[in-house]
């Protein structure tokens, strides 16, 4: 007789989440709702979330939006960083218990980021009152310097921005999102714990020659771009390491397939219908099912000085049915979602 392998773990959390708003959040909403406890809910919309009215009437429409049988999931909110944003609505952010985060995109470094910061200097203000708030700041980490290559972006950013920004604010806690590169991994890892990052599925299953293969694969691009393969088996050594600086961060950011599959086609990887059963696999594969619960639904809330989730969920390993895209039926139009580049071997049960 052959018993299904199986893994149960606490439920997750998604550290890094674009949720969207209107029909299109209305679509992808479920598939994070059903599945984590919590999820830190970007605010890059557009206008962005820059004020705690806003983010508050942000929170409210996802809440509206949560299917019945849903409703323990937890938006955690967060606020987008300008240039003239006022210490004093951080203050009241935090006080009010609205704001989770804030969120530096430097302007021009990804979707929806042409309200962000130019130049980190205008934001010290802003950062001195978080640090004394203790609001962690959550980091787009890439420069945007025409004369920098793209792939080099994220390195830079870290010799430029990061760390003068740790030496300018020793007790800020600060997130760096989405990390890609083993420079990345080795410079978080050197940290104390007042630093973390997340990683995404897809930089642990994909480097950049997926974004070429045959042709050009519009739903492979995201930023920051995925790197050579030398960065993905770094992250992948990061994430299933059980070092507790790396927690999930999925950056699910649906676009509609029209929009992606366009002579200008947008960054971003909708993944959040299949990440579970993709970090199963690259666990597995590794031989390290034992560090997944950390990564997933450990070590984030750590960070962020919360509790664990009590619930559990369990995957097995038996192919899963899983959805090549979502509708979005108010648009008549579809998101793609991310296709790994192998079968998928788990479930969730
Ligand atoms: C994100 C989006 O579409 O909002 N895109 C992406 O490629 N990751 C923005 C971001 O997180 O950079
Ligand atoms: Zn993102």
């Amino acid at each position: 007789m052959t018993t299904t392998k199986t893994i149960t773990l606490r439920r997750p959390d998604d550290w890094h989440v674009h949720l969207r708003d209107g029909a299109v959040m209305k679509a992808v909403l479920p598939w994070t709702a059903q599945l984590y406890g919590r999820a830190i809910v970007m605010p890059n919309l557009k206008p962005p979330i820059t004020t705690v009215t806003a983010a508050e009437a942000y929170r409210e429409r996802i809440l509206a939006e949560l299917p019945a049988e849903n409703k323990t999931f937890t938006p955690l909110m967060t606020c987008y960083l300008t240039d003239n944003l006022e210490p004093s609505e951080i203050k009241l952010g935090k006080e009010k218990g609205v704001f989770s985060a804030a969120k530096l995109y430097p302007a021009g470094a990804t979707t929806n980021s042409e309200h962000g910061v130019t130049d980190i200097q205008n934001i010290y203000p802003v950062l001195e009152m978080m640090q004394e708030v203790d609001l962690p700041l959550l980091i787009h980490g890439e420069v945007v310097d025409p004369a920098i290559d793209i792939f080099d972006r994220e390195a830079v950013f870290i010799e430029r921005v990061l760390q003068p920004l740790l030496r300018d604010f020793p007790e800020l806690r600060i997130v760096s999102e989405h990390i890609t590169t083993s420079a990345a991994v080795d410079f978080i890892s050197a940290q104390s714990d007042r630093v973390g990052a997340t990683i995404t599925t897809h930089h642990l299953m994909i480097n950049r020659n997926a974004i070429f293969k045959g042709g050009i694969r519009p739903h492979m691009y995201c930023l920051p771009i995925a790197k050579r393969e030398e960065h993905r088996l770094a992250l992948r050594r990061a994430a299933t390491s059980g070092d507790s600086h790396f927690f999930l961060g999925t950056d699910t950011a649906p676009h509609l397939t029209p929009l992606k599959e366009n002579a200008c086609g947008c960054a971003g990887i909708f993944n959040s219908p299949n990440t579970m059963e993709c970090l199963a696999q690259v666990f597995e594969e590794e031989g390290a099912l034992d560090h997944l619960e950390g990564f997933a639904s450990v070590h984030g809330a750590r960070f962020y000085g919360l509790p664990l989730n009590e619930d559990r969920i369990t995957l097995e390993k038996i192919p899963p049915d899983l959805p090549s895209e979502v509708l979005v039926p108010e648009l008549g139009e579809a998101i793609q979602v991310f296709t790994p580049p192998e079968p998928m071997s788990w479930r969730l049960k």
